[in-house]
């Protein structure tokens, strides 16, 4: 049995792909086009092991894809490819559009057909699974309950908008085509090789660069937030028992405040790595310009995959934290490589 995974080399991605060698004997094929967040530095550690293969390539180049899949022929494909930050989709979202709305529409195609001439029973067996994120549903009010799969989707950034437009057509394939897709809308996830543009990355990094830890607007906003780890875990379980045509949100049941999650890293960092004047990191806290049209919340309800599924997640914010924090402090080389570009160099000459 082989998957393929797009997206590969991103951090949910990469995670993903250890995650999966690192549990179970089957082989996977990982595809990514190595955007600024791509990072094949996050697989080096299977570079010696015959079951993982990388190949260099776009999710809407619909020749490689289609000779990919006739290649390893695999059993199921997990689409993690994307732009993902809500910051650069305000101020850049051309990438946006045509990588979350085109490049998922013509990932569709091809997949569509390799599927349709595989055998009754490879076909029945086959899974499309479409990596989204809970940021479709939109604003939540402060006393609303959390989203559920049955909530309308309000995207309101040009990120959320993509990404609720690539819901819209997998779906689509699901039900025009019978293409078997399964879609997962997912909360905030922090962890290892998370690139340093999100919040806690960012704040952990700066932190001990001695720069500001910057909170947008009020930094009043709350987020759901799941460890990495767990969302892997949650994935292998939608794709080995998930339906066809269903949605699953994931969540941490976690819901904090920018400022309470910036706050921990702070009290973290004050015991692992104490700055030199003993002040505590919390004083390097600036709150700065807010994002256009910031969404105030997002919570999940994952009541659904936890009853059907029977996935929860294991990692408690404080647990998920302090693994998260001790990885960037112990590996300085992959940040210092990621912050100064090192590794873009070093793609851009080996993928010519
Ligand atoms: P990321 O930005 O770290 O990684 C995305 C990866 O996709 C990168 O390696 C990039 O090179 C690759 N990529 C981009 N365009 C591509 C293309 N056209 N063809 C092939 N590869 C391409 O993102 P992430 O945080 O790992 O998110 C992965 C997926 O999970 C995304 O679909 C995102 O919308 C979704 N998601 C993320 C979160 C989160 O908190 N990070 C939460 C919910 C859902
Ligand atoms: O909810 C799931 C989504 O979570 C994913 O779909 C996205 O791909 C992922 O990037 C993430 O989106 P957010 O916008 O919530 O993540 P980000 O880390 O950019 O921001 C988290 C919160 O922190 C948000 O309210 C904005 C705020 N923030 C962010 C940054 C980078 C700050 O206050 N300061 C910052 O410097």
């Amino acid at each position: 049995m082989t998957i393929l995974v797009t997206g590969a080399a991103g951090f949910i991605g990469s995670n993903f792909v250890l995650n999966w060698l690192g549990s179970q004997d089957e082989d996977v094929v990982s595809l990514d086009n190595l955007t600024y967040a791509g990072n094949v530095d996050n697989l080096s550690s299977l570079s010696k092991d015959n079951r993982h293969f990388f190949i260099k390539g776009d999710i809407g180049d619909s020749k490689l894809i289609l000779s990919t899949l006739k290649k390893y022929n695999p059993t199921a494909i997990i689409n993690f490819a994307a732009e993902s930050h809500v910051d650069r989709s305000i101020s850049a979202p051309d990438t946006f559009i045509e990588t979350n709305i085109f490049g998922t529409y013509r990932l569709l195609r091809s997949t569509l057909s390799y599927w349709e001439v595989l055998t009754e029973k490879q076909k029945k067996e086959f899974r499309f699974l479409h990596i989204s994120t809970d940021e479709v549903y939109g604003d939540l009010d402060t006393k609303a309950p959390p989203f559920t799969e049955e909530n309308r989707y309000i995207p309101n950034s040009p990120y959320s908008a993509s990404k609720a437009a690539s819901d819209h057509l997998v779906r689509a394939w699901n039900q025009t085509y019978k293409l078997p897709t399964i879609t997962t809308n997912c909360s905030n996830n922090y962890g290892s090789f998370q690139f340093p543009e999100k919040l806690i990355p960012l704040c952990i990094i700066n932190a001990i660069n001695n720069k500001p830890l910057p909170l947008y607007g009020d930094g009043k906003q709350i987020r759901d937030w799941l460890h990495v780890d767990d969302h892997c875990d949650a994935i292998k379980v939608v794709l080995k028992s998930g339906a066809i045509g269903e949605t699953y949100n994931i969540g941490g049941n976690i819901e904090k405040t920018n400022i309470q999650v910036v706050h921990s890293i702070c009290e973290f960092l004050d015991n692992l790595k104490p700055r030199l004047d003993k002040i505590s990191y919390a004083q390097q806290i600036s709150f700065v310009k807010d994002r256009l049209g910031h969404d105030r919340r997002y919570a999940i309800d994952a009541s659904k995959i936890k009853k059907e599924l029977g996935w929860q997640p294991k990692e408690t914010f404080e647990s998920g934290i302090e693994k998260t924090i001790k990885w960037y402090l112990e590996h300085d080389e992959w940040v210092k490589n990621v912050i100064s570009g090192d590794y873009k160099k070093w793609v851009d000459n080996y993928y010519p």
